[in-house]
Order: structure tokens, then sequence, then C-alpha cells
């Protein structure tokens, strides 16, 4: 029963003004004023969009979600008595569905103690608190709510042994630097004791990955179009999202799926909060999402510059996706 909850199971930090209002204005500013028009994927994520990813989870096609929720169930007991963890961070929890495999497990060896998860969206966070703590009543949920980029530094000091982990591939949608950058801030997080653990989508047929960005329900499209409903949304634009065509590819040089947004025609585009005319060749495209696919090469050297090293890689008997466990370098 909530009322016999102790009053500090559930703290929520909310810096999503700060993330959300002038970071979308500078971002699209910035993005939709270069050579090459480009906006950053976290802007995908509000409530519709993460509904539209939660439905995109689900598609015959996208395969990494279960495929991730196959090895976490397979290895969740392995992974927490190896860590002993007491603690789970989670950088872009969303909706939090595959963590619950670990936290149950965490539950059953007794060691579980807080959850710490960081998202963009204010209502997945909440949400997501409101429910755990029902569900692991002696579960502290220390929400924050804000952009992994920028606030990993509110990350609250440790407790205990602390798995930090990044699921769903959302890694692969950092550019290559990015990542590496992202990566040395997360090792700077950890101690001797800590481990994290990463969801990889792995380099593969390229027809299977292109499918899973193409998926025939045509979910994938409305989730790309609708970071343009954001910017209508939250900046006064007057984009016509269904006048652009969803375009998702493999880039075989450089590993990664390229989700773009192509004019069907010649287009001006005005953004009244940014007092911004924005004008679009027929056939001129906006560069919305990477999301690169890994090997056990490209991994090591990713943590190796970071001052990680890789302990294992899970991976399905088809090697579609893997899960990396990895720990701060000697
Ligand atoms: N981990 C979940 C969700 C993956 S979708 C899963 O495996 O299914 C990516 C998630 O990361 C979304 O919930 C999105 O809101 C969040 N996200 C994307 N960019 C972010 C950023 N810069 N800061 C914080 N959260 C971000
Ligand atoms: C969250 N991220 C890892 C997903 C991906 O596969 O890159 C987002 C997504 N984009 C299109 N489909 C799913």
């Amino acid at each position: 029963m909530s009322s016999m909850r102790p009053a500090a199971a559930v703290t929520i930090q909310d810096f999503t003004s700060e993330v959300n209002g002038t970071a979308l204005a500078e971002d699209a500013l910035d993005g939709l004023t270069r050579p090459f028009k480009e906006l950053p994927p976290k802007y995908f994520y509000d409530s519709t969009g993460a509904l539209l990813f939660d439905q995109i989870c689900d598609l015959p096609e996208y395969y990494p979600t279960r495929t991730e929720a196959a090895l976490l169930k397979e290895h969740a007991a392995g992974i927490v008595a190896r860590t002993g963890a007491s603690e789970l961070v989670e950088l872009g929890s969303g909706y939090a569905t595959k963590t619950r495999i670990l936290l149950a497990e965490m539950d059953r060896a007794g060691s579980l103690l807080r959850y710490v998860p960081i998202d963009v969206n204010d209502a997945v966070i909440r949400g997501v608190a409101a429910e755990l703590t029902d569900d692991f009543p002696s579960l502290a949920v220390h929400g924050i709510i804000g952009d992994f980029e920028r606030d990993l530094c509110r990350i609250p000091q440790a407790e205990g042994p602390r798995i930090v982990a990044f699921l769903g591939g959302t890694i692969g949608n950092f550019p290559p630097g990015a990542r590496r950058r992202f990566l040395r801030e997360i090792s700077g997080l950890m101690r001797s004791q800590d481990r994290l653990l990463i969801g990889h989508d792995l380099v593969k047929d390229p027809a299977v990955i292109e499918a899973a960005y193409n998926d025939s329900a045509g979910i994938t499209a409305a989730f790309n179009r609708h970071i343009l409903r954001v910017l209508n949304l939250e900046l006064g634009a007057n984009f016509e999202p269904d006048a652009f065509e969803h375009v998702a590819f493999f880039d075989p040089g450089h590993e990664w799926i390229e989700m773009r947004l192509r004019a069907t025609r010649e287009m001006d585009v005005h953004v009244a909060a940014i007092d911004l005319d924005v004008r679009f060749a027929d056939q001129e495209e906006i560069r919305t999402e990477i999301s690169a696919k890994f090997t056990r090469e490209r991994l090591t050297a990713d943590l190796a510059a970071a001052g990680l090293e890789l302990d294992d890689l899970l991976t399905d008997r088809d090697e579609l996706y893997g899960l990396s466990l990895s720990s701060l370098a000697d």
C-alpha cells in the first residue's frame, strides 16, 4: 500500500525546462542552418514520440528490443551475481520495460536498493517511478528528467555497487567521436566495483537492418516525421510533415543506419520561436538519426578510448544483438 511506503522512496529531479526550452531552439537553429540539415534524435521523444517508439519495439521487423529482452532474461541472474549490484543507474530509460528483468533479479538476490533512471521524457520518468515503487515496495527511485549528454553530473553518489545500464542500442545514436566522449563521461562516474551494461545492435546482413527501419506498417516513418511535429508544437514552426518522405538506409562505410526526411517538393518553412526562414529544395534531406551497428572490435576500441575494458559480450545465437559488460581498465 502506497501509504505505508517510506516518504523518501521516490525523488524526482527535473531539468526539463533547461533541456527543452532553449536547447531545442538552439539545436534547431544550428541544425537547420547547416549545409546538410540535421536535427538531434533526442527530440523525437515527447509523449507521442515515446509511444511511437514503444510501438516500434513491438514491430516484427524491429528485432533489437525482443532480442535484448531475451538476452537479459537469459543472463540477468549471472550479471547480478557477478556484480553484487544494489543500484541500477539507467541512461535513456524510457518505459524501463526490460529494466524490470534486472530489477527483479536484483530483488531476488536481496541486493536491490535503488534505481536511478535518467531520461529527457518527463512523463515516462514519473510514471516509471510510480509503477516500480508499487511493484518493488522497498525500492528507492531517484529519477532524473534531463539530458544525459549534459546531466550525468546530477547522478547521486553511489550507495553500493552499481550497474550503469544503457540499453536499447541508444549508444548507436551517437556519432563515433561523441560516443567515445560520452563513454569517457560514464567511466568518470564509475568505481572499480561498478559495471557498465550496454545494449548494442550488431553489424549483420544489411537487408535485416534496413527492414527494421522501414517497417511495413509505417510506424518508423511516423516516428521519423514526428520530429517535425515537435518543432511545430514547441517552436511554432509550420512544417508539413506529410510533405517529407521517410528515408532509412544502411551506410556500409560507417556501418550505421541513417534516417532522413526528404522534402517531396520545394518548400519554405518558418520557425517562429527563432524567427528563422528555412528553404528546402525539392528532394533535399534532413538527417534525423544515425544508428550505429557494432562489432566486437569497434566496441573494444571505443571502451578502451574511455578507460574501460570489456569483461563480456553476450550475444544471441544469430548474433543480431549484443549486451556488453565492462569495467574500469586497470
Ligand atoms: N532504454 C529504452 C528506451 C530506448 S529509446 C529501451 O531500451 O527500450 C531512447 C530513450 O532515450 C528514450 O526514452 C529517450 O527519451 C531517451 N533519450 C534520448 N536522448 C536522450 C538524451 N540526450 N538524454 C536523456 N534521454 C535521452
Ligand atoms: C533508440 N534507438 C536506439 C532506436 C534505434 O534503433 O536507433 C531509435 C529508432 N529509430 C528508428 N527506429 C528506432
